[in-house]
């Protein structure tokens, strides 16, 4: 293995990208539905981490530039759905933001009122608690309300531009 040193201010961003695309991470839709505009929103992040027990904190980074973010900043309570390895094409139909994406046979209610992902691995409801600026994105931390064991138990990965499921089958 090569070990490349860079020089602070010298790293080139497609480089970086390159190396980071080899870090592997889960999928997690984060979607919501602003009372105001009645609209259903989601997104998908790899960067959704858990961060405390008592009080019961996560969080997950957004891009500036994403246009979904300011959508789902302004729903009361954000529902947040790990994708399960049968779920990669849901994950597509997504991201390209397909017509059919918010078809109910893909989603159902939380106790809280929040979209959820049907059959994710794990599933909970959030509320902001704030959002700070890092770099060009926004740390978002909120406070689970509520959260539950999904029907699903192996879990969808991305890893260099492809998906795949933990456990071997
Ligand atoms: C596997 C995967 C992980 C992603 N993780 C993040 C993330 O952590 N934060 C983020 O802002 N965008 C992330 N994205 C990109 C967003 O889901 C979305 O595609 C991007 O924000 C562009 O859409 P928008 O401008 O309509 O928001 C990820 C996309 C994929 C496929």
């Amino acid at each position: 293995m090569t070990i490349v040193t860079e020089r602070p201010g010298t790293i080139d961003p497609a480089h970086v990208r390159d190396v980071m695309s080899m870090v592997p991470t889960s999928v997690t839709v984060v979607a919501g539905q602003p009372e105001l505009t009645g609209e259903r929103a989601a997104m998908i992040v790899g960067s959704f981490v858990f961060i405390s027990l008592d009080p019961c904190l996560v969080g997950f980074f957004v891009s500036h530039e994403s246009s979904i973010w300011p959508q789902l900043n302004k729903a009361t309570v954000l529902g947040i759905s790990t994708l399960g390895s049968g779920q990669a094409a849901f994950c597509r139909k997504l991201g390209k933001k397909e017509a059919d994406r918010f078809d109910e046979r893909y989603w159902s209610q939380g106790t809280y009122g929040a979209p959820l992902v049907t059959g994710a691995v794990a599933a909970m409801e959030c509320q902001i608690e704030n959002v700070t600026p890092v770099g060009d994105h926004a740390f978002v931390l909120a406070r689970v309300l509520g959260l539950s064991i999904g029907s699903l138990t192996d879990p969808l990965v991305f890893q260099n531009h492809g998906f795949s499921g933990l456990l071997p089958h």
